[in-house]
């Protein structure tokens, strides 16, 4: 049973729900006018993405990339490299990347780089998380979903060695359970 590794629910599923509903609306304001592409970061960013776009009120379109950043199962290493690239060009579109978590920064401030030089009309952050106590490279981020302590954080899109994405709710998994392979 997945209940048995849950320590405890950090971010009920109503309250993820609640705020990605308020995210969209913002982001629908700021938009207003102009087409969004939405720029899913695999795989965390896929349940995010799935429930915000329902509820953006400007067109937009969707496309995916995939990223794996060497590290152990709880660590990044800010060593990334691109899986899978995007399927269109960005160049004159307005992006928003949709972000599970920022941790370190390290991915995103890669990924930055790597899409500003594609000559984006605009390039935008959008993260359900912010782990801010953990940042080692400054970057913009303009939507934050939920600020959160410095601990390994599971479901809703975070996984555990690939497991748990499915899981509407974010905890913190049980010790005992947790290895830090450092
Ligand atoms: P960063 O490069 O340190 O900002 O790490 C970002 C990536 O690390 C995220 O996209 C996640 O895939 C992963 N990550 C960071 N913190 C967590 C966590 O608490 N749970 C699950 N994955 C995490
Ligand atoms: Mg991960």
């Amino acid at each position: 049973m997945v209940m048995d590794i849950v320590e405890r629910i950090l971010i009920s599923e109503e309250e993820i729900q609640n705020r990605v509903r308020e995210l969209a609306e913002q982001i629908s304001e700021d938009y207003q006018g102009k087409e969004i592409l939405l720029l899913c970061i695999l795989k965390g960013g896929l349940m995010f993405l799935a429930d915000l776009a329902k509820h953006i009120e400007v067109p937009v379109s969707m496309d995916f990339i995939g990223i794996s950043s060497y590290g152990t199962a709880t660590q990044s290493s800010g060593v990334v490299r691109i899986t899978k690239d995007l399927e269109e060009s960005i160049e004159g579109k307005h992006v928003l990347i949709i972000e599970d978590i920022i941790d370190s920064g390290l991915t995103l401030s890669y990924l930055l780089n790597n899409l500003s030089i594609r000559k984006p009309a605009s390039l935008k952050i959008c993260t359900l998380l912010d782990k801010q106590v953990n940042r080692e490279v400054n970057i913009p981020v303009d939507y934050v979903g939920f600020t959160v302590p410095n601990e390994f954080l599971v479901g809703y899109g975070l996984d555990y060695s690939e497991l748990y994405r499915n899981i509407p709710y974010i905890f913190v998994i049980k010790s005992s359970y947790y290895t830090n392979d450092d």
